[in-house]
């Protein structure tokens, strides 16, 4: 039987951190034994923001190195980089004759980078949402694990799917975003505002290539008060957002017996952030150092990218083949 097939794209740019491994990293892992799954590194998405183009491939190695390092294996799972699979940019093209300005200039993320960089207002990064559309369409993939931030992506992809059958015959299925179960994960940044961020407040994001002592002093600053004044306060925003990130490193037990301290209003918040981060360091560490040698040898990288890009081209080039015929451009045939 075939499996259902998954795709999902990681962006080079920036550090990969804790809320990339809670809001996808970790539901690839999971989800490489009972899928069909195809994970690229979205080198052309990050060119939108102009970076510096000497750093790409150090990015994309790197951010490959860490997701083998945090459980994808190679063998099971086709891994390959976004430019390496030109089936893609064609795919793009013919969607963007579906994808309207409006709807376009109305998404979330095109708003808050006009914002950031008004005087790099590019036609790609108007069209982010298609290009990533291109990315899951040309797999036929049903699922899509990605964090929260991409809900609307999602949603515009399945609008773009359906215009393309409606328009020219059947044959995307509509993605959905894939969890397991839980509600899709947000790890909310260690200084009670917003979450952790790849390029934004890297003081109170935990990135994967932090190493011991930075863990430890990013998590003993985290924002705090003298504590609640009598039993049973309601917990400031602040504080729950470090209560949600040891739930997700720390024992059940640990958590317990600082969430009946707070209720009681005999929480010491030192020994909390202490305890963090030890499990934090325990959490973050094995990553890390796997991941350091894992980038070490970049040929094996490089091979493991070759091999995936191969794989990717032929689920694409089936795709554009149908896509051609669709939309009627196969008339050399
Ligand atoms: N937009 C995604 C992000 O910012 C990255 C991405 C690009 C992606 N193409 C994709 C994710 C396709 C899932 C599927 O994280």
């Amino acid at each position: 039987m075939n499996k259902e097939i998954v795709v999902s794209g990681i962006r080079s740019t920036g550090q990969l951190h804790l809320g990339n491994y809670f809001g996808a990293m970790r539901n690839y892992v999971r989800m490489q034994e009972a899928y069909d799954c195809y994970f690229f590194v979205a080198d052309w998405h990050a060119l939108t923001t102009h970076p510096d183009t000497s750093e790409l491939q150090n990015s994309v190695l790197n951010v490959l190195a860490e997701n083998i390092a945090a459980g994808l294996d190679p063998e099971k799972v086709t891994l390959y980089c976004q430019s390496a699979v030109p089936e893609i940019a064609e795919l793009y093209l013919l969607l963007n004759m579906l994808a309207y300005k409006g709807e376009l200039e109305k998404t979330t993320t095109f708003k808050d980078k006009v914002r950031a960089n008004p005087e790099n207002v590019n036609a790609g990064l108007l069209t982010y949402p298609v290009l990533m559309t291109a990315d899951i369409l040309i797999h036929r993939a049903l699922y899509v694990p990605v964090g929260k931030d991409q809900e609307q992506h999602l949603e515009m992809a399945r609008n773009f799917a359906q215009r393309f059958n409606h328009r020219y015959g059947e044959l995307f299925p509509e993605p959905q975003a894939f969890n397991f179960g839980a509600e899709l994960i947000k790890v909310p940044s260690l200084d009670g505002a917003g979450k952790m961020s790849k390029s934004e407040n890297q003081n109170a994001t935990l990135y994967l290539a932090d190493d011991d002592e930075l863990i430890r002093k990013k998590v003993m600053k985290a924002k705090t008060d003298s504590g609640p004044a009598e039993p049973d306060s309601e917990m400031p925003e602040y504080i729950r957002n470090i209560f949600q990130i040891m739930s997700l490193v720390s024992a059940p037990d640990v958590v317990g017996k600082f969430t009946a301290d707070f209720n009681s209003a005999n929480i010491r918040y030192g020994d909390m952030k202490k305890q963090l981060a030890e499990d934090m360091v325990r959490f973050i560490s094995p990553i890390r150092e796997r991941a350091v040698e894992l980038r070490k040898d970049t040929d094996s990288l490089k091979r493991i990218m070759t091999r995936g890009a191969e794989a990717a081209r032929e689920s694409a080039g089936r795709t554009i083949a149908e896509a051609r015929r669709l939309v009627g451009l196969n008339y050399l045939q």
